[in-house]
């Protein structure tokens, strides 16, 4: 039976498919990190393209977190107002949204920020300047600062949060022995390693309530050596629905082109869900619904992932980046497989300008 197209739930949240619209960093807030008109206009675009949940590009919740410029900020109640007609605008459009939380850590740029800071004071291949070792005060504090952004989400009418611990952000970098070398309780093995996961779901579920969906997105592996192994992650996997979790994300790689998040050249069935493996070892060791990313393209990739219950819902960036209608045109049978060449051209020239789709037009076609 195709599934692509019916309800479910993640926790208490009601989705009318399996199409998820994966976190995607649309760079389109003005410099203090408010949505602009441009960013709901968007997110209007992929509300009536069909998509059952959208997920907000990452949203930083301190200064000292900002991945990018143009970041969308939730770091601060005078965000609240902006945030809530983002919502407003999803919600008259008849969608759902989460919105992403995250802290860049070593990975933080731009205006304001002169020093990062970061588990431990590292640098690898995977990190231009080496941060600064995060003191106790500021591990409780940017703890602090995720349960805040994520009362400021509730507040603000999403209909989900998700934690970002996936892509060598802070959280991921706690949990990879390659940026987390303390030698207190926030270092050492995977107990505690995932300790500042531990802290930070803790705080969001107890400042947002036991009934309001949380999500996680998942680095499952490093993917280099020394790093953040599978089993590893699985480990982390079996203990999420302890840790208050409503659905979990699945996604991989620390940098480097080894394990990319953003894999190039996905064109034939046999390349697209790229962490299909992740998702079946999951299975084996958590109930919580099971959100894959990684290389979708084609219907029947995601109805067979979905018919041999290897995942629960799809989720998409790059295939909405190309098509924010490509849903509707799934469901419609306008279209079986994306439009989308996977060549990571996803950027507009002009800074501040965000996502946008440049790879070949030609080609495309
Ligand atoms: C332009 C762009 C921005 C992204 N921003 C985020 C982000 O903010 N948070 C996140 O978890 N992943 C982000 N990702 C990764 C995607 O969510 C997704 O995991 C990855 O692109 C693989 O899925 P796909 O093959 O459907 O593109 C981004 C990817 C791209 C191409
Ligand atoms: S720029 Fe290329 S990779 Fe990005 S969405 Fe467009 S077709 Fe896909």
């Amino acid at each position: 039976m195709e599934k692509l197209f019916t309800s479910s739930k993640i926790g208490t949240l009601e989705l009318p498919n399996r199409l998820i619209r994966s976190a995607t960093a649309e760079s389109m807030a003005d410099v203090n990190g408010h949505p602009t008109e441009k960013l709901t206009a968007l997110y209007q675009q992929l509300t009536r393209g069909g998509v059952g949940l959208i997920i907000t590009g990452h949203m930083n919740v301190h200064p000292s977190g900002r991945a990018h410029p143009n970041m969308t900020g939730i770091y601060h109640d005078d965000h609240i107002p902006g945030l809530s007609k983002l919502v407003d605008a999803v919600h008259r459009s008849g969608g759902k949204v989460a919105v992403q939380i995250n802290h860049a850590g070593m990975h933080a740029r731009g205006e304001g920020i002169d020093e990062t800071i970061a588990p431990s004071k590292v640098l690898g291949d995977f990190v231009k300047n080496t941060p600064r070792e995060m003191t106790i005060e500021e591990i409780d504090l940017i703890i602090d600062s995720f349960a805040q952004a994520a009362q400021r989400a509730k507040e603000s009418g999403f209909d989900a949060v998700q934690v970002h611990a996936a892509h060598s952000y802070l959280v991921g970098q706690f949990l990879s022995p390659l940026s987390n070398k303390r030698e207190d309780i926030w270092g050492g093995d995977l107990n505690n390693r995932m300790r500042f996961l531990r802290e930070v779901s803790a705080a969001v579920r107890e400042q947002v309530g036991p009934d309001y969906p949380l999500l996680i997105k998942l680095g499952m592996m490093d993917g280099r050596e020394d790093g953040l192994t599978l089993d590893e992650g699985l480990r982390v996997v079996a203990v999420l629905e302890e840790m208050g979790y409503d659905g979990i994300e699945l996604s991989g790689g620390f940098g480097g082109k080894k394990l990319s998040n953003v894999r190039k050249g996905v064109r034939k069935e046999s390349e697209e869900a790229y962490f299909l493996e992740f998702a079946k070892k999951a299975k084996q060791v958590t109930n919580l619904p099971i959100l894959l990313v990684g290389g979708f393209r084609s219907r029947s990739v995601m109805e067979s992932v979905l018919a041999n219950g290897e995942a629960d819902f799809i989720s998409l960036c790059r295939p909405l980046i190309n098509d924010p209608d490509f849903p509707n045109k799934l469901r419609s049978g306008e279209l079986s497989r994306s439009e989308c060449l996977s060549a990571n051209n996803c950027w507009a020239e002009e800074p501040g300008d965000g996502i946008a789709c440049k790879c070949p037009i030609e080609k495309v076609k």
